[in-house]
């Protein structure tokens, strides 16, 4: 960056290209938690990043209005893995003032996942969810296959997407789902690849999706879908290194990052933070800069939307949510 111009007794006013984004998210995924003390490839604490990315969250100062994890949040789906994700995720989003946005992953169990990530009952069926967050919606789409590796939507899923599309959301959606709608760079992972992406094309174009926001390859890419971006957070657990042999796959312990997802009025701007140890070199403080910028004469406009006030409709999840988590009245027992 450069500060040219500083020099001018008289800055000429200026107004910033873009103004002050409509909402902010962070965009995390594959955590891979095992129960407590558990090791992937039998050297890898997958917990040990996570709590890091919290513990400089909360020193960051940021506020975050919800936090998306794009499944894969218990490498085999242990009950004991989700509660150890509950207990480093939500004290810290609460502290934060961040909603919690789970998406179910390969890895999870969509029994577990419901009952200890929702408190419901345990059940097979996808768990596919809307959340208002500002005037923002989030919808999450749950492309595991129980049994397997691969993705899939069912008709009934795509169905139910297309219902929910069909009313915009007042800022627009954010779509995060598992296993990302674009081609594969390395081999292997076409094996576990979203299957049928055509059916899911015909359900995206012309609706109100701005960003579709995923994970389970383990490192960062993006690319578009139906002209959609799509933005793929690689893993907090362990990433794969790209820089091996074309086409072949080769896991690391290290580079593991997350996403920023800043949604303005005419784009969805997504910035990966990796989890290194980096060398601090010049700190510019929040007040610092603005005093920078005004001494330009430079202003920021204000966001373009103002937050809209989450609005709780009494829609199928909710009905859903009462009816699983309604005392079952069992037959009584003749001795
Ligand atoms: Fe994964
Ligand atoms: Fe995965």
């Amino acid at each position: 960056m450069s500060s040219r111009g500083a020099s001018h007794s008289r800055p000429i006013p200026r107004t910033a290209e873009h103004a002050r984004p409509d909402h902010f998210l962070l965009h995390l995924s594959d955590t891979h938690l095992l129960p407590a003390g558990g090791k992937l490839y039998d050297s890898v604490a997958p917990e040990r990043t996570l709590s890091r990315i919290f513990a400089d969250l909360e020193a960051s100062g940021t506020h975050p209005e919800a936090i998306v994890f794009t499944g894969d949040l218990a490498d085999h789906g242990d009950a004991d893995a989700y509660r150890l994700l509950r207990g480093i995720v939500e004290p810290a989003a609460a502290r934060l003032g961040a909603e919690v946005i789970w998406c179910m992953g390969n890895h999870d169990d969509r029994r577990t996942f419901r009952r200890e990530l929702f408190g419901q009952l345990g059940s097979t069926r996808p768990v596919d969810r809307v959340y208002d967050v500002n005037g923002l919606r989030v919808i999450t789409l749950d492309t595991s296959v129980p049994g397997e590796h691969w993705g899939a939507l069912s008709g009934a899923q795509l169905d139910w997407l297309a219902e929910e599309l069909a009313t915009r959301a007042p800022h627009g959606t954010v779509l995060a789902m598992h296993h990302p709608p674009l081609p594969c760079i390395q081999d292997l992972a076409v094996l576990v690849e979203l299957r049928d992406q055509a059916e899911l094309r015909e359900v995206v174009e012309g609706s109100d999706i701005r960003a579709i926001l995923a994970g389970h390859v383990h490192f960062s890419t993006s690319g578009t879908f139906a002209g959609v971006p799509v933005s793929v957070a690689s893993a907090t657990c362990y990433t794969q290194d790209l820089t091996t042999e074309a086409r072949g796959t080769r896991p690391q312990d290290g580079a593991q990052s997350y996403n920023l997802v800043h949604v303005f009025d005419e784009m969805v701007l997504n910035s990966v933070v990796p989890i290194t140890a980096g060398r601090t070199l010049s700190t510019t403080s929040a007040a610092d800069s603005a005093a920078v910028l005004a001494a330009h004469g430079v202003t920021v406009p204000a966001r373009r939307n103002e937050p809209l006030e989450a609005v709780r409709r009494p829609d199928r999840i909710d009905r859903e949510l009462e009816a699983m988590t309604s005392p079952i009245t069992l037959p009584r027992r003749s001795e």
